[in-house]
């Protein structure tokens, strides 16, 4: 990509790259590209937290399954309106570019985190990587689409994890600086999957289910009938529901039945990947929940009516729940080979110029 700033950084070895993460998948993403920036040696990273995801079970004790994000600084935003907080963001993130001066900012997904640490960067004019560029749901009435879109309109560096994602942006005439580097959740996985192989009692069979999107609860019409779903399940097989905050607030405000379900709190990435070792099948609305159900080779049924993550569905791992029938099973060679970290350092060493 064409430099888009002269400066005293030009030629600055080592290069300073600013990751900015808020939500808690976003420390799991982010904690691969640290991991491969440190082992690389080219670059000094800097993590900024915007503190969108605050709790505890949300944010700090993920802390100890990802010691490589122990350094980020936290910025401590979250509560209000959703359109204050990210203004704040945008002007908290922006003060931070501003102090840090970076070479690049990476920012990962789809949440108001990712776009405010696009637009105070894109203001700043500082060049933006996206990790996990590309994807898309084509529905529009959900926030992360529209974040997804903005975001990469704003990058210089487009990092795809599967080739579906690098197509998706050629037909937005989306042509420069884009990289297959493959899925960094991938990586995580197998790190994972390394740690819970070695300790700890596996839980008995079980279905794992969660559901924290806006879509699904922020209508309490709309909740009750995925719950009614999962209650259905729940009568024939035992099914733990981990709780997002926003979900529990959503049922407790609804006075909603949980009935026959294991509802929990919210559980470490390492738990879930544990969880998911003895899991029959999987329910969720989230994204990389239904990836992980395929790293672990458990089949995913997700609660919407459409995926950013039409492998899953092609390749017969995963079913929207308004479709009765799996297509047939074959394995996803999509993702990468688990070097999506280094390949993402190798991308910004080339974009920057280190080689
Ligand atoms: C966000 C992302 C979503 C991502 C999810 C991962 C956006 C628009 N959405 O959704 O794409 O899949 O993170 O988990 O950014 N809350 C707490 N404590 C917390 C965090 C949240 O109580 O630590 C409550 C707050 O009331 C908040 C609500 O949950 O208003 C929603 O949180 P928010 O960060 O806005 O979005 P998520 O639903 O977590």
């Amino acid at each position: 990509m064409e430099p888009l700033r002269e400066g005293p950084q030009a030629g600055r070895e080592p290069l300073k790259i600013v990751s900015v993460i808020g939500t808690r998948p976003q420390y799991v993403k982010a904690a691969v590209v640290t991991r491969a920036l440190r082992n690389d040696g080219r670059f000094d990273e800097v993590t900024i937290d915007t503190g969108q995801h605050y709790d505890a079970e949300m944010s700090a004790f993920l802390l100890d399954d990802l010691p490589d994000v122990q350094r980020a600084r936290n910025l401590d935003i979250h509560g209000g309106a959703e359109h204050e907080v990210l203004g704040r963001m945008i002007g908290s993130v922006g003060d931070a570019l501003t102090e840090e001066n970076p070479d690049a900012v990476l920012v990962y997904g789809d949440t108001n985190s990712t776009l405010a640490g696009a637009l105070a960067a894109s203001t700043l004019d500082v060049p933006l990587g996206h990790v996990e560029a590309g994807l898309r749901s084509y529905n529009r009435s959900m926030r992360e689409e529209r974040n997804r879109v903005l975001v990469d309109h704003l990058s210089q560096l487009l990092l795809c994890p599967t080739p579906t994602a690098m197509e998706n942006l050629a037909r937005e005439g989306v042509e420069q600086g884009l990289h297959h580097v493959g899925d960094v959740m991938y990586d995580a996985a197998i790190a994972a999957h390394e740690q819970v192989a070695n300790g700890g009692d596996a839980p008995g069979a079980h279905a794992v289910a969660t559901v924290h999107r806006a879509e699904n609860t922020d209508d309490s019409a709309m909740l009750d009938k995925v719950l009614g779903y999962l209650r259905g399940v729940a009568a024939e097989h035992p099914v733990v529901l981990p709780l997002h905050p926003r979900t529990r607030k959503a049922i407790d405000a609804g006075r909603l039945s949980t009935e026959g379900l294991d509802v929990r709190e919210p559980v470490s990435y390492l738990e879930m990947a544990r969880l998911l070792t003895t899991a029959t099948v999987v329910y969720t609305d989230s994204g990389g929940l239904q990836k992980e159900a395929y790293f672990a080779r458990v089949p995913c049924v997700t609660l919407r009516n459409e995926t950013e993550w039409v492998e899953t569905v092609a390749a017969g791992w995963n079913r929207l729940w308004t479709v009765a029938e799996y297509e047939p099973r074959r394995e996803i060679s999509d993702y990468g080979d688990g070097h999506a970290g280094q390949a993402i350092v190798d991308a910004l060493a080339d974009t920057l110029g280190t080689r």
